[in-house]
């Protein structure tokens, strides 16, 4: 596909964020969507629970916020949970419209109406899904309208780089107008322009060792927007999903929550239950508590993992709510219908990210961000299951908005210098790349995990500092791929976090730290705000080298 001289809109990311977004603004605007991979590939298609929202008569836009301030810890800004909730139903029924097929029951009367899971820290079963692959059908439906609408180019395998900001006279950066992103096809890098930019690039946990995200989660985008001039919130608050699958020669799996809402138990290897000594939830605890405890089970035996077990439940309860959780589970030799699954939390889910308003606008101007990128004060110390594709939906349909609003007074955007590859050469050594990136996620999943300390914490943070050395020398020097950009982005965001978490004197949510291991409201932030350096324009070279 050609691209045009400059768009209204550039979008990088293809997930629930980008592609909703794209779709709210195609009707009224010409639209860039950027993907690393096939439009498909993050977190969004991975999805598995559901989609959280107020849709049953017994519940309540009020039960759902409480129960979302109360995952998160006392650091939810309750005017943005308040703000998004509201909106769960209309999101719902936009998608609905789209085309998206959401699993239903069947009540006794023969009435037919959509099936609604639970899962930890919801107190009311409130999770639309479409059994157990809820991001799939999602995204392959947003895909299918996307590929409709002639207004959106779409450029599949293109991996921005960073943001590019109009030059003003006194030397200072202003309005966003593009992105520079390599073709991965081709290893060239083209200059995209746009009146406005929007990050919808997923989360970051591909900083740590062990994920339940696909390749791909480095977060650019929140590393892109730091380097741009963005303050970044709450990089501390790394989530751990309790329950993935745990097998020594299978790929990391996620095991839905939606298995405990069901009625799922986690038991030792002795098969005691151990949840209701931890917390009166027992296994539908907030995310943060179950996965301590797992954590904390499994060092006091010395144990690998612990185990989820729904065999007890109807063989065709459990192959008919977790199709894709039975067979992937099958194709490892474990049949869930009659064993319990082996489970160990892993990385999941980053609360912080990129601080925007609740129209997901960032600190510059023309310069969006939605999604899991973004920081809005929705999850505080922990997010509630579910609740991160509903921000996705609410956000990315505010920010359309926002921006056709705005559209009609928005400038062409700045001319900015090519992309100048005259400096470099290429590498002779990418196996300081793939070195550097086991090397980052092993220390920060030792260092700066589920359990805490300052001397751990002090230990990332001089090995990142070396790293960096190491890297910028190397991406000065380099012709850029794709490796080298995540590496050098998960740096950035290795670095945010432990700031982040060596400024938060206390254990709240999922910040737990053995020598401050109490919550302290009197001294700790209420959110941990980092501020970039002002950078000054550095020349026409720099632009290709930019921050
Ligand atoms: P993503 O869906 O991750 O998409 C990011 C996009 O950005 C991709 O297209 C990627 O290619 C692109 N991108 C990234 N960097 C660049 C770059 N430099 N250049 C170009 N493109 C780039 N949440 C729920 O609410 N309910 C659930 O049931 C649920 N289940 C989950 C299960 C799993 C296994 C995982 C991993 C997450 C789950 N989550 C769930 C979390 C949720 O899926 C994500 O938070 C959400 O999908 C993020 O959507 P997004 O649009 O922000 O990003
Ligand atoms: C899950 O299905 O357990 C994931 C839900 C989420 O991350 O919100």
């Amino acid at each position: 596909m050609s691209m045009k001289p400059f768009y209204d809109v550039l979008v990088i990311g293809s997930g629930a964020a980008g592609l909703n977004f794209a779709l709210e603004v195609a009707d009224k605007a010409s639209v860039a969507v950027l993907s690393k991979n096939d439009l498909k590939e993050g977190s969004t298609y991975y999805a598995q629970g559901g989609i959280a929202a107020v849709l049953d008569e017994h519940d309540s836009v009020d039960s759902h916020v409480e129960d979302t301030l109360i995952a998160g810890g006392g650091l939810c800004d309750e005017k943005a949970v308040r703000f998004i909730v509201e909106r769960g139903r209309e999101a719902i029924n936009s998608l609905i419209n789209y085309g998206v097929n959401f699993s239903h029951y069947k009540s006794e009367d023969g009435h037919a109406d959509y099936h609604l899971t639970r899962e930890g820290g919801h107190s009311k079963r409130r999770i639309i899904h479409a059994a157990d692959a809820t991001g799939k059908e999602l995204e392959e439906t947003l895909e299918d309208r996307v590929r409709e609408k002639d207004t959106i180019d779409t450029f599949e395998h293109h991996v921005a780089i960073d943001l590019v900001r109009e030059r003003l006279a006194d030397g200072s950066y202003g309005r966003c107008a593009g992105a520079y992103a390599l073709n991965n096809k081709d290893g060239r890098v083209a200059l995209i322009r746009a009146r406005a930019v929007v990050l919808a690039t997923g989360g970051a946990s591909k900083a740590y060792l062990y994920t339940s995200n696909p390749d791909g989660c480095s977060g650019d985008g929140i590393a892109m927007a730091w380097r741009s001039g963005c303050r970044v919130a709450n990089m501390e608050f790394s989530q751990f999903h309790p329950t993935c699958l745990y097998h020594p020669y299978a790929r990391t799996f996620l095991i839905s929550e939606a298995v405990r809402g069901e009625g799922g138990k986690l038991v030792l290897p002795d098969g005691s239950r151990f949840m209701d000594r931890f917390d009166a939830r027992a296994e539908l605890a907030p995310r943060d508590i179950v996965a301590r405890a797992i954590d904390h089970e499994m060092k006091r035996l010395g144990v690998d993992h612990v185990y989820l077990d729904i065999s007890h439940k109807d063989a065709g309860f459990v192959t008919g709510h977790f199709p894709t959780i039975y067979q992937q589970c099958l194709d490892v030799g474990i049949d869930i219908t009659k064993q319990p699954i082996p489970v160990v939390p892993a990385a999941h889910y980053t609360c912080g990210g990129v601080m925007t308003d609740l129209n997901g606008r960032t600190d510059i101007e023309g310069l969006y961000a939605i999604g899991e990128v973004a920081f809005t004060g929705l999850h505080g110390a922990n997010r509630m299951a579910s609740n991160s594709l509903l921000e996705c939906l609410v956000l990315s349909t505010a920010a359309g908005r926002d921006f056709l609003e705005w559209l009609p007074d928005l400038p062409e955007p700045a001319e900015v210098p090519p992309w100048d590859e005259s400096w470099v050469t290429d590498s002779d050594e990418e196996v300081v790349v793939s070195h550097n990136w086991d090397e980052l996620r092993r220390f920060m999943w030792d260092y700066v995990g589920i359990v805490r300390s300052t001397k751990r914490l002090e230990r990332a943070k001089n090995r990142i500092d070396l790293l960096q050395l190491e890297i910028d020398e190397y991406y000065g020097n380099f012709r850029v791929t794709s490796d080298l950009l995540e590496l050098r982005n998960l740096s950035v965001v290795a670095d945010l976090v432990v700031r982040s978490a060596m400024e938060r004197k206390e254990s709240r949510g999922l910040h737990y730290t053995i020598d401050y291991p109490e919550p302290d409201d009197k001294h700790a932030p209420a959110n941990t705000v980092l501020k970039p350096l002002r950078r000054k324009w550095r020349g026409a070279q720099s632009t290709s080298r930019v921050g």
